[in-house]
């Protein structure tokens, strides 16, 4: 391997490895640079597929993480969040669709069609309000789950939209654990 080589594939480990936890805006902020110096098949390649470390989020908090230029949502729920989205008829929502990637198809939007695990605890989706592309905000609105300043979209503890002008819910990317603490998007 050509130090230039070695030199790459170390940045891709650094990435691959970024922790998550309370530092994690800080360790993407100082990732960026590099990644952005890289060529673009690299660059692609790196970033199509990152893990985070989940071990420092607590009940009813949020991680945000950028994934493919983008932020995600990583919720751990608490049991009334969970009820809450649970207890909603699906033929009630503006977008019925689970839209997760994970699924696929017409899969309804129910919350555990929504969730990335069996208790539910996890909810993991891209912080992308499906109107026009803001950053939704989380522990807001009406549904109590986020809430979209823009225009006045309202998400539910699900992350499905339940008021305003945004079409559909927020999208569920591909995710899953591969250890108890760690997520894999892509
Ligand atoms: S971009 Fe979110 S409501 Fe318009």
């Amino acid at each position: 391997m050509s130090q230039a080589e070695e030199h790459a594939g170390t940045r891709r480990d650094f990435l691959y490895y970024a922790t998550a936890g309370t530092g994690a805006v800080a360790v993407g902020a100082a990732v960026w640079p590099l990644v952005n110096q890289m060529n673009p098949s690299a660059d692609v390649k790196a970033l199509s597929s990152i893990r985070v470390d989940v071990s420092g989020v607590e009940v009813g908090t949020q991680l945000t993480v950028k994934w493919l230029g983008k932020p995600v949502f990583i919720r751990r729920r608490t049991e009334a969040e969970i009820e809450e989205a649970s207890g909603v008829d699906v033929s009630s929502l503006p977008d019925p669709i689970a839209q997760n990637a994970n699924l696929g198809g017409d899969v309804p939007a129910t919350d555990a069609n929504r969730a990335l695990d069996e208790n539910g605890e996890w909810l993991v989706q891209m912080g992308v309000c499906t109107h026009l592309g803001c950053v939704p905000l989380g522990d807001a609105g009406d549904f109590g789950g986020w809430f979209c300043p823009c225009h006045g979209s309202h998400y539910d503890t699900a992350g499905r939209i339940r008021k305003g002008p945004a079409p559909r819910n927020l999208p569920v990317p591909v995710a899953e654990f591969v250890d108890e603490s760690t997520i894999k998007l892509g």
